[in-house]
């Protein structure tokens, strides 16, 4: 049962583990809105070009930190973009940084700047066995990407013919399968050994694939993976809500201008950094589970990526507000999730 109106709770400051902060005025307008919700971030390395080095992993960190606005602690937890190309020796060396938390595959092609992603799995089994060797994550991008396949299928055909094989050759890898949209992939990393772990964005807890014609086209619904059915959003909501410390937050925030969206060939991305945690506050609300959306939000992931606990709290209301059109990014806008509509718990604390 959803709480009544007027309810607050108090819980431990969170982090998001899958961000998309971009870069230059696009990033000064966005890294606020996370900065004031988590006190973490795993920011991704889809800039264009990607970043691929310890050395602009480096740079992009600096950036982050000279654009975050005074007064606001935050910490950006770097990534690296594999490409076909990637050393051993630069695994090694990300390790050592300190600053680079995880390594990102996607597959050439899945999604917003992937085009120097990987084309062949089997030709980096080197860098997997480097990554477990440091023990350094290896994110996922989990979908298949060639055009026969159906986009609503490439998540689970992704996890037969690539996750299957790679979580049985690198046993000690840790894996981090970002942004689960389906039963089977739950289901996967439910069953996987602990090395295993999935994140779970709050649209995909609160919307299926009808919001992507809810009265027309809705190019703001639109991200990859792709809304999946009811039947498999239910079944991600019971993962995020289970307690299983093997499913925690990542927003997989992917602004994008107004304008690329609504556009004949719509760009993939949803905005929900500016209330992340209140979205999820209301999908475990709507579950009536706020009790345990502390430790999704919270803890399972510093204990997954072997991080200290953040010291600090929130408080959440259960009180509505209305949501803005569009908020300003860089020379341009960008529309969020729930745009013009109503949040229905603040951050008041
Ligand atoms: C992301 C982006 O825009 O960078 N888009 C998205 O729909 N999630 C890329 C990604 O994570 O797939
Ligand atoms: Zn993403």
């Amino acid at each position: 049962m959803p709480s009544d109106p007027g309810t607050e709770i108090e819980i431990r400051r969170g982090d998001d583990w899958h961000l998309h902060l971009r870069d230059g005025a696009d990033m000064q307008s966005v890294l606020p809105f996370t900065a004031r919700q988590f006190a973490r971030a795993i920011v991704m390395p889809n800039l264009k070009p990607p970043v691929t080095t310890v050395g602009e992993a480096a740079a992009y960190r600096d950036r982050i930190l000279s654009a975050l606005p005074a007064g606001l602690a935050f910490e950006p937890l770097m990534t690296l973009y594999l490409t076909n190309d990637t050393s051993a020796a630069e695994i090694k060396a990300a390790k050592e940084s300190g600053f680079v938390h995880a390594v990102k595959l996607y597959p050439a092609g899945a999604t917003t700047n992937s085009e120097a992603g990987v084309s062949v799995l089997t030709n980096l089994y080197p860098v997997f066995e480097a990554m477990q060797e440091a023990d350094l994550p290896l994110l996922v991008h989990g979908e298949v990407t060639d055009a026969a396949t159906d986009v609503f299928d490439r998540e689970r055909l992704f996890m037969e013919r690539d996750m299957h094989p790679l979580v049985r050759r690198f046993p000690d890898l840790r894996v981090v399968f970002e942004h689960i949209t389906t039963r089977d992939a739950a289901d996967f990393v439910e069953n996987a050994t602990e090395r295993v772990a999935a994140t779970i964005t709050a649209h995909h807890l609160l919307l299926n694939r009808n919001a992507l014609f809810a009265g027309g086209i809705r190019p703001h619904h639109y991200c990859l993976p792709v809304l999946k059915r009811e039947e498999h959003r239910q079944r991600l909501v019971a993962a995020a809500i289970s307690g299983n410390p093997k499913f925690f937050a990542g927003t997989d925030s992917a602004p994008h201008a107004k304008h690329t969206k609504e556009n004949d060939c719509g760009c993939a991305g949803i905005f929900t950094a500016y209330a992340a945690v209140e979205l999820y506050a209301e999908a475990f609300d709507n579950a009536g589970a706020l009790d345990r959306l502390e430790g999704f939000l919270s803890e399972f992931g510093p204990r997954f990526y072997g991080l200290p606990l953040n010291a600090g709290k929130i408080k959440l209301k259960k009180v509505k507000s209305a949501v803005p059109k569009s908020f300003v990014m860089g020379a341009n806008e960008v529309v969020p999730l729930r745009s013009g509509g109503e949040l229905e718990w603040q951050i008041v604390a």
